[in-house]
């Protein structure tokens, strides 16, 4: 007979089987990341099972002096690393921090123009997530399919015309910066508040290596805490507003607004993190995007076809490739066979697809293998291994043991505080 027990010991060596693919292959999905050892022990803290609403030295629970320490340095630092008058480090995802922040800019039945799902922007700006939670009415942007970005003169047409209360920028499949300069403008002019979705860039935007949307006219940006910045799951809200009522509208959004606990553990976490980031981020920042383009050119090398080759591939942790074509299932499959070959990724819509479970692409990111001390030689390896997979056809498990090789050799985590230099991967 199966007991509880018995799930609970399942549940415990599942846990592992899935520590143990990442810990012996190669993590490459573009929105993930890997925690710190400190990071680590913060997020395994008592702070599990706390609460402490409200702001530092003004809630409504006993025993938050510690947390108040916590949360105060974590605005300090937070303010410091995005170089902003405002952060909210309490939501718990970024898609909470786009609730809040569409819930403090809006109101139901107003307009809002953003990027569609299907030109790479997040389920939560689109009618099925956050923006129809809100019930925003929705427009999109016509887009330039060559350079992956919005098309700068229609878009700015669309703002003029739509007047929308919130102009959001910012996508999941995001390779080069937003032209915010001309885009920030045409929504100033109709006295729109701009909104930009960091959640990817997040960390690359703070190392200095990617636009800063603050200071090219973006009044709110949300974003999360894992992905290009490395830190636990959760989510940060930034504003370039001086103004204290705008910014205690956004901090109520989130409490009472969104949540009432908001995971203190991940707190202390986003905070060591931050402290972390503040030390080694700008290196960490410009290795990334030295390997994201390294990995771009190295895999058009071995014959993929790699999007926005005229740009570079790349300005972010992101490339894109196409396998086969368009809506053929082909990056679903390409997705598999690298799985078995201890390659993780996820398959991704490209220009032209019209099917978000049989895409033609990939989308891969380069953050995590970057953290664990790989360069531009591995990212020259990294291809190869792609190229024997989907290209050669060798079989998967072959593949497999020279990517535990590879892998083998970078276990230490870096770029934070590691005096112990232990591993990312402690399942
Ligand atoms: C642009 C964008 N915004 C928001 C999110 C959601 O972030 P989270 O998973 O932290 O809720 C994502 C997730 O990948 C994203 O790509």
């Amino acid at each position: 007979m199966i007991t509880n027990r018995d799930r609970a010991n399942a549940v415990m060596s599942a846990t592992e089987q899935s520590g143990n693919l990442y810990g012996e292959g190669l993590g490459m999905i573009a929105s993930e990341n890997i925690i710190s050892p400190l990071v680590r022990k913060a997020v395994a803290s008592d702070l599990h099972g706390r609460y402490a609403e409200g702001m530092p030295y003004k809630r409504y629970y006993q025993g938050c002096g510690g947390f108040d320490t916590i949360e105060e340095l974590g605005i300090e630092m937070g303010k410091k690393v995005f170089s902003a008058p405002f952060i909210n480090i309490q939501s718990t995802s970024g898609t909470v921090s786009n609730i809040a922040a569409l819930k403090a800019l809006a109101k139901p039945g107003d307009k809002i123009t953003a990027i569609s799902t299907a030109d790479g922007g997040h389920i939560s700006h689109a009618r099925m997530g956050a923006v129809g939670l809100r019930d925003l009415d929705l427009h999109t942007y016509p887009w330039n399919e060559e350079r992956m970005e919005p098309d700068i003169d229609a878009a700015a047409e669309l703002i003029r015309e739509v007047k929308p209360k919130i102009a959001l920028f910012g996508q999941s499949v995001f390779l080069f910066p937003t032209p915010l300069k001309e885009l920030a403008a045409a929504a100033k002019e109709v006295g729109a508040t701009v909104m930009y979705d960091g959640a990817h860039v997040l960390g690359l935007i703070a190392g200095g290596e990617f636009q800063n949307p603050l200071k090219e006219g973006v009044d709110v940006m949300t974003g999360s805490s894992h992905k290009t910045f490395p830190g636990p799951q959760g989510g940060f809200i930034i504003s370039s507003s001086e103004d204290e009522t705008f910014q205690r509208r956004l901090n109520s959004a989130v409490f009472p607004g969104t949540c009432s606990s908001y995971h203190l553990h991940h707190v202390a976490g986003k905070v060591v993190a931050l402290a972390e980031f503040l030390e080694y981020g700008q290196s960490y920042a410009q290795d990334i995007v030295r390997n994201a383009r390294a990995f771009g050119a190295a895999m058009c090398a071995e014959g993929f076809d790699v999007l926005a080759e005229s740009r570079g591939f790349t300005a972010s942790h992101q490339i894109l490739t196409r396998h086969g074509e368009i809506d053929s299932g082909a990056g679903k499959k390409a997705a598999h066979l690298l799985e078995q070959a201890g390659i993780v990724t996820n398959m991704n819509m490209l220009p032209g697809d019209t099917r978000a479970l049989s895409p033609s692409g990939l989308r891969l990111g380069v953050q995590e293998m970057t953290r664990v001390g790989m360069g531009v030689d591995e990212m020259e390896q990294i291809a190869t291994l792609y190229s024997r997979v989907l290209l050669k056809g060798e079989d998967p498990n072959s593949v497999r043991e020279d990517v535990r090789e590879l892998k083998s050799n970078h276990q230490v985590i870096g770029y934070c505080f590691n005096d112990k230099n232990e591993s990312g991967y402690p399942f």
